[in-house]
């Protein structure tokens, strides 16, 4: 007796190591997202850049993640998952010693082109790898590992480029993320390869060991490997052929869909733009904006690691709920910020609002929309999928780069919060009629519904549950 318990605990501290290292992918995304907002002023002096150029440094990196999304859908099948992992972050490691080391403008902008290629890569088969391999019971909250880190990423950077500033050494804040990268990389030696994948390339027995180093029992290995199996076998296809399927575009919208929820109900002009949202709130010194955007990045931390704990017993939709709750309570304060007088009462209000928004973000849409979009998609059109998922996310998030400062500059930020709150109210709609609870439920379980013409809303339903749905 006490044998098997001691091996069920060793499995489930193996589960999470190897889950905990793949979502430190999410790290080093979060790392690079934080770290350019620190380091622009200094670039731009040092190269003396025009704001065309200075735009440039940071949009190139977008089409290097476009690139690296096409890329990765090829590599994960090609390679595995694991070792497609593995290619990234040494191009991750390369480029951000280049970009640290960089001798002049142009190899700058090159070094950030490849790193934008490893994370497209990155955010595209990390949430695949985390779905694929964790037991369904832990699988929300492995997934939901990966927002953690990205938020953990973000805070780092955001604390190591305030160490590196005071002498306006950019160099350093840019090269400084290869370490982490390089560790990384060495651990990530250590995984495991992802069963599903290793059932895709006829290689069963390897993939039973995996699923037996993770799973609780024999019976869940022996199931999961023949729905693996089965579903291995069915006829969709792999390449861009499936959008001609109208199970896979169903599932392919909503995916959309939930990313553009995730995106427009504003995230990134907080974690982008927080230090001059807080000055256009009321914050005269540089020292109360940075703290507050800490405060935030603390927030967008911390929160992210209740969801884990609790995904998989919640559900994801009763999540969502309460989540979108809060941000919609966030964003209607916020907009009331915006438009009353510039006093310290209003300041304050703007800043706890923004506290409350990223809570409610960091909560809900942040891990949750990136663990629904994993689970949604059948194996053999998983990573097509994901790659229109991904490049949605970096789609959406480059129109408000582009259109945040303009809109900001010509009708101030009152319209900005005002569209984030109908997206918000869009979101509650979305999440109500269209959006499975997946809690519980296998990944071919979920393709098995999907194949069979269940409403989306009922994808996380067992497979022999009343058909008349
Ligand atoms: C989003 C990113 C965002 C990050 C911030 C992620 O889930 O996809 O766009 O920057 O959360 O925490």
């Amino acid at each position: 007796m006490h044998n098997l318990d001691q091996d069920q605990s060793n499995k489930l501290r193996y589960t999470y190591f190897v889950c905990i290292t793949a979502a430190c992918i999410g790290l080093l995304f979060g790392l690079d997202i934080g770290v350019i907002a620190g380091a622009l002023p200094d670039i731009q002096k040092a190269f003396a850049l025009s704001p065309k150029l200075e735009g440039l440094v940071v949009s190139i990196l977008l089409g290097g993640a476009v690139v690296g999304a096409f890329l990765s859908r090829y590599l994960a099948r090609r390679y595995g998952r694991r070792n497609s992992l593995l290619i990234c972050v040494t191009i991750y490691t390369i480029a951000a010693l280049c970009s640290g080391f960089a001798p002049n403008y142009e190899i700058l902008v090159v070094a950030r082109f490849f790193l934008g290629i490893a994370l497209g890569i990155a955010a595209f088969i990390a949430p695949i790898y985390l779905a694929e391999v964790a037991p369904e019971s832990l699988r929300g909250r492995m997934v939901s590992l990966y927002q953690v880190m990205i938020n953990v990423g973000i805070v780092c950077a955001y604390v190591s480029d305030t160490f590196f500033a005071a002498n306006a050494e950019w160099r350093w804040m840019l090269g400084v993320i290869a370490v982490p990268s390089f560790i990384a990389g060495v651990c990530f030696l250590l995984l495991p390869r992802s069963p599903r994948w290793l059932v895709l390339q006829n290689r069963v027995r390897e993939a039973k060991d995996v699923l037996m180093s993770m799973s609780p029992s024999k019976e869940l290995v022996h199931r999961n490997l023949e729905e693996m199996k089965a579903m291995a076998k069915d006829n969709i296809s792999s390449g861009l052929g499936v959008l001609k399927q109208v199970n896979f575009r169903r599932v392919l919208y909503l995916g959309l869909l939930l990313q553009m929820i995730q995106a427009y109900t504003g995230i990134n002009v907080i974690v982008y733009y927080a230090p001059e949202l807080y000055k256009a709130a009321g914050f005269a010194s540089p020292m109360a904006q940075m703290y507050c955007t800490i405060a935030v990045g603390v927030v967008n931390m911390i929160v992210p690691m209740i969801t884990a704990r609790f995904v998989d017993q919640w559900g994801r939709r009763r999540i969502f709920f309460i989540g979108l709750t809060v941000i919609t309570i966030g964003l209607l304060m916020e907009t009331v910020a915006q438009y009353a007088p510039k006093t310290y009462f209003f300041a304050m209000m703007g800043f706890i609002a923004s506290l409350i928004f990223i809570a409610g973000f960091a909560f809900s849409l942040g891990p949750v929309v990136w663990i629904i979009c994993s689970e949604i998609f059948p194996l053999k059109s998983r990573e097509v999928g994901m790659m229109f998922i991904v490049a949605s996310n970096w789609f959406y998030t480059m129109i408000i780069g582009q259109l945040f400062p303009m809109v900001d500059s010509t009708f101030g930020l009152g319209p900005v919060f005002v569209f984030s709150t109908i997206i918000a109210i869009f979101g509650f709609f979305l999440i109500g009629c269209y959006t499975p609870e997946t809690k519980g439920i296998t990944l071919e379980e979920i393709e098995e519904n999907l194949l069979s013409g269940k409403k989306l809303r009922h994808l996380g339903k067992q497979p022999n549950f009343n058909k008349q749905l």
